[in-house]
C-alpha cells in the first residue's frame, strides 16, 4: 500500500506540484490524500483541486484554543489515515502535542543548508538574501524532520548548491528551489521504501 501523506503549504506549492508530478510519472509511490493550507488564497489549493485531492483550509486562529486546533488536527489526520506529514512552505508551528503523535513522521524542506541560515524570521527570500549578505560560497538544501523547535529535527538529505558571482536574490532562489523539487519527492520515496534508520540525530539509509 503507497504511503499516505498530507501536505501542509500555505504558498503557490511548486514543491506540492513537483511531488504530484513525479507520482504521475511513476518515480514516487506514495498517496497524497490531503492538503491542509492556512491562507485560502494560496496558489496551492488550486493544485489539489486539479487532482480532487481533498483540500482543508484551517488555521490556528479559527480555533479558541489551541486544544481545540488540535483535536481538530488530528481527527482529520486519522480521518485521512496519514502516515507522513509533508510540510512543503507551511508557515505555522505544528503544534507540539501533533508532533508528539508523529514522531520522526512530519518533514520539513528548508531552502538553505541547516543549521545555516534557519530559524524563526528565516524563510523566503529572506534566506537567500542573508546568504548573499554573509558572501557564503554555497547554499542548499535541507530536508529534516520535524521535532518541537523551528528547522530543527535530524536531517534527512542536504544538497548543496552553489553561489555564483552572479547571483541575485532571485536567481539564486531559483536555482535553490528546482533543487528542492528534485529532491523533496526522492526522501518521500525512501520513507515510503523503508529505507531510513533513525538514531538519535542521526539518519541512514540512501535516498
Ligand atoms: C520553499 O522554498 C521551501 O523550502 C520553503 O518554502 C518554499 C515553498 O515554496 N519551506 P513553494 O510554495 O513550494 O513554491
Amino acid at each position: 500500500m503507497a504511503l499516505r501523506c498530507a501536505v501542509f503549504a500555505s504558498g503557490g506549492g511548486s514543491n506540492f506540484k513537483a511531488l504530484l508530478d513525479r507520482k504521475q510519472s511513476g518515480d514516487l509511490h506514495a498517496e497524497f490524500v490531503l492538503l491542509i493550507g492556512n491562507n485560502s488564497a494560496a496558489g496551492v489549493f488550486q493544485h489539489a483541486r486539479k487532482q480532487n485531492i481533498p483540500s482543508i483550509h484551517l488555521a490556528p486562529s479559527h480555533f479558541d484554543s489551541e486544544l481545540a486546533y488540535v483535536e481538530k488536527l488530528m481527527g482529520l489526520l486519522r480521518d485521512y489515515q496519514v502516515e507522513l506529514i509533508v510540510l512543503a512552505g507551511y508557515m505555522k508551528m505544528i503544534p507540539s502535542a501533533v508532533v508528539a503523535a508523529y514522531h520522526n513522521r512530519i518533514i520539513n524542506i528548508h531552502p538553505g543548508l541547516l543549521p545555516a541560515f534557519g530559524g524563526p524570521g528565516m524563510y523566503g527570500l529572506r534566506v537567500h538574501q542573508a546568504v548573499l549578505d554573509y558572501g557564503a560560497k554555497i547554499t542548499g538544501v535541507t530536508i529534516h524532520f520535524v521535532d518541537e523547535h523551528y528547522d530543527h529535527g535530524p536531517v534527512i538529505l542536504q544538497q548543496v548548491v552553489p553561489v555564483l558571482d552572479t547571483d541575485t536574490v532571485n536567481t539564486l532562489a531559483d536555482r535553490v528551489l528546482k533543487a528542492e523539487h528534485g529532491n523533496y519527492w526522492r526522501v518521500i520515496e525512501a520513507i515510503a521504501q523503508g529505507k531510513l534508520r533513525i538514531e538519535g540525530r542521526r539518519v541512514f539509509g540512501n535516498v
